[in-house]
């Protein structure tokens, strides 16, 4: 189950220590992540009914700041697995103390604790997947292949998986799997076959290690689109945080909290993610789940939903220029029935 983070009364901020929280002062979270899509988002939200919204990955705050700013009425919960995004968040949405709440949880965990605090029925959730700029640039959060840092990748530090455990210790065949699986990587194989023979010798330990053995272990021809290490490293991110597992059973039971007319906003950041996304949502708007192979409908499925990006909004030009991490953002919303 997630906790609250503890906000002290006086100032809504988490009891951090004097220095670390002026440190934190001094960095702008608008200046550690730059929210995507956040026009697009707050257009989707605006006309939800009064209640409370989740923001089920508050992250650095921009989305949740963003729609406290332009709907005033509004109550958000803000969840996140990342304790120090918390402290961050909350900082920048002192101001509108009163008017949130924050939680260190996995969203996956939102249908409990919808119903244990009273968060449900909800008038919307937004749901903004993958990680952080904060959590990329941290060397010694160990997420970045540019970075030196310890092959670490957890979003929640009080789990015991990282990446190096799976680095040194998958076996082959798992390794390529999970490689070729979410990273869609055609040289899963000879990158698995070179950790494998890396970590004979020595114990993989940090970022850029990793990037050197998957470096020399495929072959350059021509000027590369992306960093070879890119899809391992996404791979064991997914894998460390177990991004897919429940997610297309999340949206189903997220949407069944949704009041009448109220939305729910999901933005993915790859195909694999935005795959589950899209299966669920047209789930959620059929009217029939009869196998195809029958010829009248037989079945009660009912639609419980209408989906309201027929196909997905991506980011504007402006948006990928002014951000260029923005440009695989896909944005995908429904309306409760
Ligand atoms: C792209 S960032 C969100 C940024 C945020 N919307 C903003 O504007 O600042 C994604 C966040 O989701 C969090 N996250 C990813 N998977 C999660 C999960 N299953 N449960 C809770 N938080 C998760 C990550 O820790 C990260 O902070």
């Amino acid at each position: 189950m997630g906790r609250s983070i503890p906000l002290s009364l006086a100032t809504g901020n988490p009891p951090v220590a004097g220095a670390l929280l002026m440190q934190r002062e001094a960095e702008q979270p608008a200046d550690l992540h730059r929210s995507v899509m956040l026009d697009e988002i707050v257009q989707i939200l605006r006309p939800v009914p009064q209640g409370v919204v989740v923001d089920a990955t508050v992250g650095l705050g921009g989305h949740t700041e963003a729609l406290l700013e332009a709907m005033p009425q509004l109550r958000i919960v803000g969840i996140d697995r990342d304790a120090e995004s918390l402290e961050l968040a909350d900082l920048r949405l002192a101001r509108w103390s009163g008017r949130y709440e924050l939680t260190h949880s996995d969203f996956r965990q939102l249908p409990e604790l919808a119903m244990a605090r009273g968060w449900a029925p909800l008038a919307g959730v937004i749901v903004d997947l993958g990680v952080s700029s904060l959590q990329l640039e941290r060397d010694e959060r160990g997420f970045s292949f540019r970075r030196e840092g310890p092959l670490d990748m957890r979003m929640d530090r009080r789990q015991k998986r990282t990446a190096a455990v799976l680095v040194n210790r998958l076996p082959y065949p798992e390794l390529r799997s999970m490689i070729r699986d979410y990273g869609e990587d055609r040289q899963a194989s000879r990158i698995a076959r070179a950790i494998v023979e890396a970590r004979e010798q020595a114990p993989i330990i940090s970022t850029l290690e990793l990037a050197r053995v998957i470096l020399e272990a495929v072959p350059q021809r021509g000027p590369q689109r992306i960093h070879p290490a890119t899809r391992t490293f996404q791979a064991l991110r997914i894998a460390v945080n177990d991004e897919l597992t429940g997610l297309y059973e999340f949206v189903l039971a997220t949407a069944r909290l949704l009041i009448p007319g109220g939305r729910l906003a999901v933005v993915a950041f790859h195909s694999l993610e935005d795959r589950l996304i899209k299966r669920a949502l047209r789930y959620l708007a059929s009217d029939c789940e009869c196998p195809p192979e029958i010829p009248r409908c037989v079945c009660d499925k009912r639609s419980e939903a209408k989906i309201l990006t027929r196909r997905p909004l991506y980011p504007s030009e402006a948006e990928i220029a002014a951000n260029p991490r923005a440009r695989s953002a896909r944005l995908r919303a429904l309306e409760k029935n």
